[in-house]
C-alpha cells in the first residue's frame, strides 16, 4: 500500500569514533551478534548499516523506556570505520546521520580520530551523545550484566567510583576544549544544547540500555518533525558498496535515507563516468538485526521505505561507485535526475 505522508522516516544514527574504541561492539552487543568477529584484523573497513526495531530497543531499553512515548518505528545505525585512512567514509556516515553516537574509549579519552569526528559533526550540526565505553576495563570493576549504568555504578567500590568520574570528566573536559557543553546524561535537561555522556560497555552491556534510551529520546524529541517527510516519494540513497551477490549479478547496498523505492522502478546511479540509468530488478532486504555488510540471507521485498539498508539489484550497475548516490526516477523526467545525479 502507499504509506502515504503520516508515516515518520526511521531516523538514521551514526556511530563514529577513534579505531578500536567500540563501535562495532556495540552495535554487536544491540544486535546480539558478532560481527567484529568477521572482520579482518577486527578493523572496520566499510560503513555498514543495522535496522533495531521499536520493540528491540524497548526489550534492551527494558524499565529506561516506555515504549508508548514512542512513534517513530526505530532507529538505522550506520557503523563507520575509525582507522585514520578511512577518512572519506567516516564524512559520509556523518552526511548519512540525523543523530550520531561518539564513541569514546574510557581509558583512552580522546584521541586524533574522535577529534576528526567531532569535526564532522560540528560541521554537519548533527546532534550527538558520547558513548563513554570499556568501562568494564577500569581496574576493580564489578560488572552487573546489561545494567543500567547508575545501578551498575552503585554497585562499585568508592575507588572504582571515583576513577570513573576522574575519566569521566577528562572527556567532558576535552568537549568543552572543543567548544561543546556536556555533562552526564542524567544531569541533561536539553541534548539539543548539551552533550550528555553515557558510561558504558560494549562488553558487558552495562549502559546500553541508557544508550538506547537516550539516543531514542533524541530521536523523538528533537528529530520528528525532520522525520515527517513523504516518505512515499520517489527513493533517495548513498551507495556504500558495489558487490556481487549470486544469482544477481552486481548489485549496490545502499543507505536509503529518503522516500521510498519500489521493486519496478527506474533508478539513476552516479556511475565512474556518466550516471546509470537502470531499472530495479530486485530489492534484497536484510533480515531485521542483521548488518547489511555481513547479511548473507536477504528477502525479496516489494518496496522499501527510508531509512533503511537495502541491496539493490539491477542490471549494468557494475560502474556503480560506493560513495555515489541512488535516485528513483518515478514520474519525473529522466534528463532531470541524471542532472541531479550528476551534481551531487
Ligand atoms: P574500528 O571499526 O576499527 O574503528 O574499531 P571499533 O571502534 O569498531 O572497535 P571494535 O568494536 O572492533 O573493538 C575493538 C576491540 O575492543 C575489540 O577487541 C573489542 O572486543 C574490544 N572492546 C570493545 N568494546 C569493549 C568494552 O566495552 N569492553 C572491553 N573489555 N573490550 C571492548
Ligand atoms: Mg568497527
Amino acid at each position: 500500500g502507499d504509506p502515504g505522508t503520516d508515516t515518520l522516516r526511521t531516523p538514521i544514527v551514526a556511530v563514529l569514533g577513534h579505531v578500536d574504541h567500540g563501535k562495532t561492539s556495540l552495535l554487536d552487543k544491540v544486535r546480539g551478534s558478532a560481527v567484529i568477529e568477521g572482520e579482518a584484523g577486527a578493523i572496520t573497513q566499510h560503513i555498514g548499516a543495522t535496522a533495531v526495531p521499536l520493540d528491540v530497543i524497548s526489550d534492551i531499553a527494558g524499565s529506561l523506556v516506555d515504549p508508548t512515548d514512542f512513534d517513530l518505528p526505530g532507529l538505522l545505525f550506520i557503523d563507520t570505520p575509525g582507522h585514520h585512512s578511512f577518512t572519506t567514509l567516516r564524512s559520509r556516515g556523518g552526511a548519512l546521520a540525523d543523530i550520531a553516537i561518539l564513541v569514546v574509549d574510557v581509558n583512552d579519552g580522546f584521541q586524533p580520530q574522535t577529534i576528526e569526528a567531532l569535526d564532522i559533526l560540528k560541521r554537519t550540526q548533527t546532534p550527538f551523545v558520547v558513548a563513554a565505553n570499556k568501562v568494564d576495563t577500569l581496574p576493580g570493576w564489578n560488572p552487573v550484566e546489561d545494567a543500567p549504568i547508575q545501578q551498575s555504578m552503585e554497585t562499585q567500590s568508592d575507588r572504582v567510583q571515583q576513577q570513573l568520574n576522574q575519566e569521566l570528566y577528562e572527556i567532558v573536559g576535552e568537549l568543552s576544549d572543543h567548544g561543546f557543553s556536556a555533562d552526564m546524561y542524567w544531569q541533561v535537561r536539553n541534548f539539543q544544547q548539551n552533550v550528555g555522556v553515557v558510561p558504558v560497555s560494549a562488553m558487558t552491556g552495562e549502559g546500553v540500555p541508557d544508550l538506547l534510551t537516550v539516543m531514542m529520546g533524541l530521536a523523538q524529541r528533537y528529530m520528528k518533525e525532520e522525520m515527517q517527510v513523504d516518505v512515499g516519494g520517489p527513493g533517495v540513497g548513498t551507495v556504500l558498496e558495489v558487490k556481487e551477490e549470486k544469482g544477481f549479478g552486481t548489485t549496490v547496498d545502499i543507505v536509503l535515507y529518503d522516500g521510498t523505492i519500489r521493486a519496478d522502478d527506474v533508478i539513476v546511479v552516479g556511475g565512474e563516468n556518466n550516471p546509470i540509468v537502470t531499472e530495479v530488478r530486485a530489492l534484497l532486504q536484510p533480515r531485521p538485526l542483521a548488518e547489511i555488510r555481513t547479511e548473507s540471507r536477504f528477502e525479496q521485498v516489494d518496496e522499501v521505505m527510508a531509512a533503511a539498508g537495502i541491496k539493490v539489484a539491477a542490471p549494468d550497475l557494475d560502474e556503480a561507485m560506493s560513495g555515489a548516490p541512488i535516485r528513483v526516477v518515478r514520474d519525473r523526467p529522466v534528463e532531470e535526475v541524471e542532472r541531479e545525479v550528476r551534481s551531487e
